[in-house]
């Protein structure tokens, strides 16, 4: 597996979905947002429809489908549902997560070592469909390898608890973590997985992780829609960009 100096950015756009469901109106367009962060420099777009479809409809895959000119990373969970609508559209990518109706965000990882049967099975049909797998899962080195032997292309790796950590201002924590993510890293790499990250990346965050060479792809969403309150979308996703960029260099 090749490392890379370009690092993708893929814009995660649920929760332009989540301020439309709040009124129940037509606006803010996910599709409008998505078009709108290719323009500013998203290499895919990445949106997670759950089971209660909290944020991104059915209605919003579709459109995402007919109108991207980049990747889509459909995140969803391990459920025959999914893997029937993922099966429909065919998505460049589908990251598997896990999904409890009762977490406000995705809070872990996915339990791949302790599911690997069940999972490998799973993913086979979407392999088969020429769909990138990617699992989302901690850094733990027997989530990594369970990852490998079941054969998924991607392990997304949480960078939550990093964040966390961060604006807790637990700094060893914050460390420590940065290190496991590390480590995590380049065994997947070795294993010959390709390496992503995301979850709660900031722009305080996000250069130690984006500074990863095995990590070729990070995948953001709430930050840079709550940015976009202030700075406007286009710029807050140029930002992002900027700081990945520069964090590699
Ligand atoms: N990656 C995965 C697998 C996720 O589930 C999420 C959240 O939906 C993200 C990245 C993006 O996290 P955030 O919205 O906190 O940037």
């Amino acid at each position: 597996m090749e490392t890379s100096d370009k690092l993708r950015l893929g814009v995660n756009i649920d929760h332009v979905a989540t301020v439309r469901n709040a009124r129940g109106s037509a606006y803010p367009d996910p599709i409008r947002a998505a078009k709108l962060a290719e323009s500013a420099g998203a290499d895919g777009i990445t949106a997670h429809l759950r089971e209660d479809r909290r944020h991104i409809r059915d209605g919003d895959i579709d459109g995402l489908m007919a109108t991207l000119t980049t990747p889509l990373n459909f995140e969803m969970a391990a459920t025959h549902e999914m893997q029937a609508i993922a099966l429909k559209h065919r998505p460049h990518a589908v990251c598997l997560v896990p999904e409890k109706r009762e977490e406000r965000t995705t809070e872990g990882g996915l339990d791949v070592a302790g599911d690997e049967s069940r999972l490998g099975a799973f993913i086979a049909p979407l392999i088969e469909a020429g769909c990138r797998v990617s699992l989302f899962i901690g850094h733990e080195p027997a989530q990594i390898h369970a990852a490998a032997r079941i054969e998924a292309a991607v392990v997304e790796l949480h960078t939550g608890a990093y964040c966390d950590h961060h604006y807790e201002g637990n700094y060893a924590a914050r460390d420590a973590e940065l290190a496991a993510l590390k480590e995590g890293a380049r065994l997947a790499h070795s294993l010959g997985l390709e390496v992503h990250a995301g979850h709660g990346l900031t722009f305080e965050t996000v250069a130690p992780i984006a500074a990863m060479p095995e990590v070729m792809e990070l995948n953001i969403g709430h930050f840079l829609m709550a940015e976009s309150l202030f700075i406007g979308m286009e710029a807050a996703i140029r930002q992002m960009r900027a700081l990945m960029d520069e964090a590699r260099a």
